[in-house]
């Protein structure tokens, strides 16, 4: 079987590779390095965010890959965020100028909004603003008009926010993409079939419960250790990351995975030469436990905050 990652059609029309680079962490040192080993090696999504610090050094590797003539603009599909401190309609458009400016690109191909929360910046920390998501969103439609983004979309919605920006009157476009905590421990089952049924894709994020090497918080679960993981991997003499990513490709959704290192970059990319039978995809979902491990716990008491 041939390793071809598949593309997903968005509601826009536009194809998005279905698995893809992740670059956070704040000031990540290696991202730059990171992001041109993954073109080299075929990745063709990177994904990152104002608020990652990590846009330049994309923008940087990124330009350096099409002017090795390994790639075009048009051949690297990159999603970045929306800061939340850019929520104000009139701020919108600021936000996005940045993260062009840092990316060296005239137009990103997927926007979403990070968070459904508006924040202000304040001397300790950060204080709640209460706009509202939907007036964030209807600049940020503009910003499709205005050719700079591709598509948008949205990112760390609950249901309830999904449904009322489906159901808000006036709007011109729908999300083309909830991105979301996803691994067999927050399977989000629900809201997923729910996005996909209404034709907004979805791509998951912290797919590998954020790894070994990573900080995962007292009395969480690393799923590269889980014993129904790490058996499917055996039975079919792969890694477990790579059991999960093929995993989240099999239930219809993008993936967003972060790496560094050139050989789990390599490993990661090697998901579609195999599958998983339908038993083992039920038997690595039923490893559902709602562990969320991104959850902001600063914006709580916030407007909108939405687990
Ligand atoms: N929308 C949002 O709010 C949001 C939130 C979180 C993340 N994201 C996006 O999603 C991306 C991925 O999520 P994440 O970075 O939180 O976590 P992740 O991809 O689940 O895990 C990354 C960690 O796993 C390690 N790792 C990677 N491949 C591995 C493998 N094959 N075997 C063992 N360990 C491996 C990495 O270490 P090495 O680098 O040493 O390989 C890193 O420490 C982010 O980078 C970001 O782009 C979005």
């Amino acid at each position: 079987m041939a390793n071809t990652i598949p593309c997903m059609k968005l509601n826009t029309g536009h194809s998005m590779p279905a698995l893809g680079l992740g670059t956070w962490n704040y000031r990540l040192p290696g991202i730059y390095d990171a992001v041109k080993t993954a073109i080299d090696v075929g990745y063709r999504h990177i994904d990152t965010a104002w608020v990652y610090e990590s846009e330049a050094d994309v923008g940087k590797a990124v330009k350096e890959k099409i002017s090795e003539g390994v790639v075009s603009r048009e051949d690297v599909f990159i999603t970045t965020k929306l800061g939340n401190y850019f929520h104000d309609p009139d701020e919108v458009a600021v936000g996005l100028r940045e993260s062009l400016d840092d990316l060296k690109t005239s137009y990103v191909d997927l926007y979403l909004m990070h968070w459904p929360v508006s924040l202000k910046k304040a001397a300790r920390g950060v204080l709640a603003d209460d706009t509202d998501y939907i007036d964030t969103w209807r600049a940020m439609e503009k910003l499709v008009d205005a050719g700079k983004a591709r598509a948008i979309g949205i990112s760390n919605f609950n249901m309830a926010q999904v449904e009322r920006l489906l159901q808000t009157d006036g709007l011109k476009y729908k999300p083309a993409n909830l991105q979301i905590e996803m691994n067999p421990y927050i399977t989000n089952t629900e809201l997923m079939q729910f996005c996909l049924e209404q034709g907004i894709s979805v791509t998951s994020y912290s797919p590998l419960t954020k790894g070994v090497a990573d900080y995962q918080g007292e009395g969480t679960f690393n799923i590269l250790e889980d014993d129904v993981v790490t058996k499917v991997a055996r039975q079919h003499s792969r890694t477990p990351a790579q059991v999960v990513l093929r995993w989240t490709l099999q239930r219809g959704c993008a993936v967003m995975v972060k790496s560094c290192s050139e050989s789990r970059i390599r490993e990661n990319f090697q998901i579609c030469d195999f599958s998983l039978t339908n038993e083992e995809m039920a038997a690595i979902t039923n490893l559902n436990i709602n562990q969320r491990l991104v959850k902001r716990d600063n914006m709580k008491s916030f407007p909108w905050y939405p687990f």
